[in-house]
């Protein structure tokens, strides 16, 4: 059987990781949080003591790291760093790193070997439109800033982090205006992207839409 690959980008909180995860399970294919690679990123920087708004810094430490994936844990530098990159600290600075184009050009050249034999989920922010241009199926995923930061609000209590709504809420919407208006690839819908706004709808529902468009495009000649 022919296998995609789907790219699914939109903001923070949307949904996007667990969506992919379920859908990728569902089809056999890899799935990648191109987030996580961000954030493990950031992790290392932090934990170095580097000001992640010195470039010349920030690209002097690139090459000590190494990031990969245990099924769909995330390794830095061979160390499962699961926790570690959804703390308050790596939320605050994982858009400015994330910015920084040295920084996109490593994880991004990674991202596309990864991808390179398909059947592959990823998600992010630039997957449809710098990462995977040609992928088979673009889904860009929206949702209102109230059903995110209560989304994120629960994922994160269920890894033991209690954070209040409205810092929540505050950070999204700072993480929202950094990585749309970054020059480097900033998040913005691909022309031939399907738009899901998953404000009103489950999460199996997103899944199920999302697997039947998979359907179609793997059916397709
Ligand atoms: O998906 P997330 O919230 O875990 O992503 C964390 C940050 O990483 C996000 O604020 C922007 C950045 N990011 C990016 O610039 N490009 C991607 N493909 C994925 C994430």
């Amino acid at each position: 059987m022919k296998r995609i690959v789907i790219a699914i980008d939109g903001y923070s909180a949307c949904g996007k990781s667990s969506t992919a995860k379920q859908v990728a399970a569902k089809l056999g294919y890899t799935f990648i949080d191109s987030g996580a690679m961000y954030r493990a990123v950031t992790l290392h920087l932090l934990n170095q003591h580097v000001n992640v708004e010195d470039l010349v810094k920030v690209e002097e430490h690139l090459n000590e790291i190494e990031i990969g994936f245990e099924g769909s844990s995330i390794l830095l530098n061979g160390n499962n760093v699961d926790t570690e990159i959804r703390t308050r600290a790596v939320n605050e600075n994982v858009s400015a790193v994330s910015a920084i184009s040295a920084v996109r050009r490593k994880m991004v050249h990674q991202q596309q070997l990864i991808g390179r034999g398909k059947g592959i989920v990823m998600d992010g922010r630039d997957i449809g439109t710098v990462v995977f241009p040609d992928a088979e199926l673009k889904i860009f995923m929206t949702a209102s800033i109230e059903v995110r930061a209560e989304r994120r609000q629960k994922e994160l209590l269920e890894k033991g982090i209690d954070e209040s709504i409205e810092s929540i809420m505050g950070n999204l919407l700072e993480r929202d205006r950094i990585d749309s208006n970054r020059a480097d690839s900033p998040l913005i819908k691909a022309e031939d992207a399907i738009e899901i706004d998953t404000t009103n709808i489950t999460l199996e529902q997103q899944i199920d839409q999302i697997l039947d468009l998979a359907k179609e495009k793997i059916n397709e000649n």
